[in-house]
């Protein structure tokens, strides 16, 4: 297959996984034969630097063509003054929108090997499966935002349509794992959270009844998150409550550096669809794959990142846009095998011998080679 990916790297730490993840997604390609071509643009901080634009209409152009976008992490210190007229964030807000990736998943499954990087006791972990399905395009993120001397605002705004599709998306994927849903809200405060308890009631009555649902407030669920995290299945979310508790989650597994993303739109597009005739860009939504974490800047410039949540947002990529299946699995197995042998980068190393971004990532790579069995 041919495939042609965006490489969007951004900011910090960005650049040093999206590099990883590259390189294991070329060594899948040898192996499996695949020609997959990377293109390299600008977003964040260093599109800003570069253009003047956290998201340059280049990037964007380049992004709609492609068959799927990889991308590292936006922002650091460099451009975080409060009065900073444009914003790192503000390109990847703009690229999730105008690609209408409104559906955000979020794997957490905490592997074994990682089990004591965790600050939760380790029986509690055991088991827990769980999948964060993140509203992306709509909430607070993207209401009108005011501001004076002495007040500001933002606007948190949800349509019917925006939480049905989301919650449809989320219903999906509860019937593929376990048939659970919990639905995460503030509906004792505020009035969006009731529009979405109720437009989530009613989507799984009418459309998904061997779903079994449950409404659950977004504070309590942060405990019940770290108390009893094996009996939730698929969660699903509004914008803001899913980036807080993602984060949360991800000290489930143990590291930020281990959680990868999907952000998908519509339909989940196969590269080799037809192309639009008049302009070349295709006609149904494209994916971005991103680790959950930020340019971490405490860490950036100093090949320590933990390079396991890029490269396994690149496995993501190969199963939701490019359609391999066998391809995605290779990765997500040389990557367990890897944590099984304790190859280990600072954040998950506690005591032990840490390895270098580079190191883990040749790690994979050499385990690619005895996971992956490429039907002749
Ligand atoms: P962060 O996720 O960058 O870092 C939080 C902590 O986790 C830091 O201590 C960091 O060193 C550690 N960490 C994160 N990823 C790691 C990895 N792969 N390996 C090892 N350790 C890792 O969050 P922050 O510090 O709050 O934000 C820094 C900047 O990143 C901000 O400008 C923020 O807006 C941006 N950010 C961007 C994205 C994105 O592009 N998707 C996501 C989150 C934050
Ligand atoms: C994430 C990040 C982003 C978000 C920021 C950088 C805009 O925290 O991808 O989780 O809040 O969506
Ligand atoms: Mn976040």
């Amino acid at each position: 297959m041919h495939a042609d990916i965006v490489v969007l790297p951004g900011d910090g730490i960005g650049p040093e996984v999206t590099a990883a993840a590259v390189e294991v997604l070329r060594a899948v390609g040898r192996r499996y034969g695949h020609a997959f071509g990377f293109h390299e643009h600008l977003i964040g901080g260093a599109a800003i630097d570069a253009t003047g634009e956290p998201l340059p209409a280049a990037t964007l152009e380049a992004a709609r063509r492609a068959d799927a976008v990889l991308l590292g992490a936006v922002g650091g210190p460099k451009w975080s003054d409060p009065k900073a007229a444009v914003r790192p964030e503000q390109g990847l807000l703009a690229i999730r929108k105008a690609l209408g990736l409104y559906a955000n998943l979020r794997p957490v499954a905490p592997h074994p090997a990682a089990l004591g990087a965790s600050p939760v006791k380790p029986h509690l972990l055991t088991g827990v499966d769980l999948m964060v399905v993140r509203e992306l395009t709509g909430g607070i993120y993207f209401g009108e935002k005011t501001r004076t001397a002495t007040t500001a605002s933002d606007l948190c705004e949800y349509d019917v349509g925006e939480i049905e599709r989301v919650v449809r998306r989320a219903c999906t994927l509860a019937r593929s794992r376990r048939g659970k849903l919990t639905s995460v809200d503030k509906a004792n405060v505020l009035e969006t959270s009731r529009l979405w308890r109720e437009t989530t009631t009613r989507v799984v009555a009418r459309e998904f009844p061997d779903i079994q649902l449950e409404h659950q407030l977004v504070d309590s669920m942060a405990m019940h998150l770290l108390s009893r995290p094996r009996e939730y299945d698929v969660i699903v979310t509004e914008n803001m409550f899913g980036d807080i508790l993602t984060d949360e989650a991800s000290m489930l597994a143990g590291s930020l550096g281990l959680l990868p993303s999907a952000s998908l739109g519509e339909v989940a597009r196969h590269a080799g669809a037809a192309r639009d005739a008049t302009d070349g860009s295709r006609s149904a939504t494209i994916g971005l794959y991103e680790p959950i974490h930020g340019s971490a800047p405490d860490i950036a410039g100093r090949g320590i990142a933990n390079p396991y949540a890029a490269i396994l947002s690149g496995a993501l990529l190969l199963r939701h846009s490019l359609g391999l299946e066998d391809e995605a699995d290779c990765i997500e197995k040389a990557v367990s095998a890897v944590l099984d042998a304790g190859v280990f980068t600072a954040d998950l190393a506690a005591s032990g011998r840490a390895v270098s971004t580079r190191e883990a990532t040749e790690a994979v790579i050499e385990q690619l080679q005895l996971e992956c069995q490429p039907v002749p």
